[in-house]
């Protein structure tokens, strides 16, 4: 049984998808614990409902970046996680942090990556003038939204799109290939070869988004 801790900033839709498969799913794993580092995050609410284990680290709280880390680090080791994972976790991390947890630690963002890493990707996709727009699930290291890629998914950017909308369609897909991501993992289908990963049995790592305006 493979535990799971999840790192929160905000909404926690990502986490919900993830907690929610498992669930229904009866995956090999569960999830530990839910972690924010913004008290009162919306997400901690869902989770304690949920009965989960939930906890706040408020990085505003520490002086400085390493003793919020080591606090964070506490927390996450009291559920001896063997996977954790970034679902919209809005804190950037240490070297030191992220090899700690290296080769368990995972990160969805929202573009296709190595496109628009850091923030506001889907204005810069749209005044880029993009024509696809997506989300990428990977292993995290220490260059920030880098890292080997383990699923992506892709959507059209239509002409009248604005920022939200753009948002909207990018995080339906996020909710089908971070679940996908951590299903995989949990059950031993990852392979990293060469820096890059590889699924097991060869299975599509992409998905098209294939609805219509939505
Ligand atoms: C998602 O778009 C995720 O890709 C990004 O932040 C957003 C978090 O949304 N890193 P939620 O908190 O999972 O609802």
């Amino acid at each position: 049984m493979k535990r799971i801790v999840i790192l929160i900033s905000g909404r926690g839709s990502n986490m919900q998808a993830i907690q929610q498969a498992c669930r229904a799913e009866g995956w090999n794993a569960g999830v530990a614990a839910v972690i924010s580092n913004v008290p009162g995050a919306e997400g901690l609410a869902w989770a304690q409902a949920q009965g989960l284990s939930t906890a706040t680290v408020d990085h505003r709280a520490h002086a400085d970046r390493a003793t919020f880390e080591a606090a964070l680090t506490a927390q996450i080791e009291r559920h001896a996680p063997d996977l954790l994972l970034l679902a919209g976790f809005m804190r950037i991390l240490t070297a030191g942090f992220v090899e700690r947890f290296a080769g368990r630690l995972l990160n969805i963002h929202p573009s296709l990556l190595p496109a628009f890493g850091g923030l506001h990707t889907h204005r810069r996709a749209l005044e880029a003038g993009c024509k696809v727009a997506g989300a990428t699930v990977h292993f995290v290291t220490p260059a920030l939204d880098h890292g080997p890629i383990v699923l992506q998914a892709a959507v059209p950017v239509h002409g009248d799109d604005d920022e939200a909308r753009l948002a909207r369609r990018v995080l339906a897909v996020e909710h089908r290939i971070y679940p996908q991501a951590v299903r995989w993992f949990v059950h031993d289908e990852l392979r990293l070869e060469g820096g890059q990963v590889r699924h097991r049995d060869a299975a599509p790592q992409w998905l098209f988004y294939t609805g219509d305006r939505a």
